[in-house]
């Protein structure tokens, strides 16, 4: 590609509630950074040149990505689906260390290979994006708008950092992200939404 534009969904209710998973609409807050997408957007493209729209199938990227001009062609892909908390889904972390204490710890100890009960890891969700790492590696213009953990197995690919360090990377929330595969090495701009 070209470029590939990256982007977590505006602030959700289970965000602002410290609530993992789940399919909550935007806050009022995420709303704002809905309406000012489409600004940041055409300053990182820097013309009018149309973008191609990959969301997830959750309410909260459908949501994110509805103010972008009607010209973007808008796909939704379910392996852009947030990292499947299982039994721990809609919980908060002190929750989970509560009710779960072992499985909390044993995150701790290796979080990319911790799988949640009755969901996924970090190593599932790589394996999962394979296909749209495929798609995305002969796509021209993709705007992705999804989740913080796929954002950061995405980001970790085209940074050519190892898999197994994206649990770490920094993807933050009102941030557009623009990534340039070039011969010696991606090149990064972050467009941060002062909202
Ligand atoms: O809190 C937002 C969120 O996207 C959760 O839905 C998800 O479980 C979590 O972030 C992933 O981040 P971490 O792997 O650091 O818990």
């Amino acid at each position: 590609p070209r470029s590939v534009w990256l982007s977590r969904h505006g602030e959700s209710l289970y965000n602002l509630y410290g609530r993992i998973g789940g399919d909550a609409e935007l806050s009022p807050r995420g709303v704002q950074y809905a309406k000012k997408l489409p600004e940041l957007v055409r300053q990182s493209v820097g013309g009018d040149r149309p973008l191609t729209v990959w969301t997830s199938t959750l309410k909260r990227t459908i949501s994110t990505a509805k103010y972008l001009p009607e010209t973007y062609n808008q796909l939704q892909w379910k392996a852009l689906d947030e990292l499947d908390a299982g039994v721990c889904d809609g919980m908060t972390y002190q929750e989970i260390k509560d009710v779960y204490p072992e499985d909390f710890q044993a995150r701790d100890e290796d979080k990319y290979n911790y799988r949640y009960r009755g969901g996924e890891s970090y190593r599932d969700v790589v394996i999962r994006l394979e296909p749209i790492i495929m798609e995305l590696e002969r796509s021209e213009d993709i705007l992705i708008v999804t989740h913080q953990a796929i954002l950061r197995c995405i980001y970790a690919y085209f940074m050519k950092k190892d898999q197994s360090r994206s649990p770490w990377m920094n993807v933050p929330l009102h941030c557009l992200i623009k990534l340039t595969p070039r011969a010696y090495g991606t090149e990064e701009e972050r467009y941060q939404a002062d909202i």
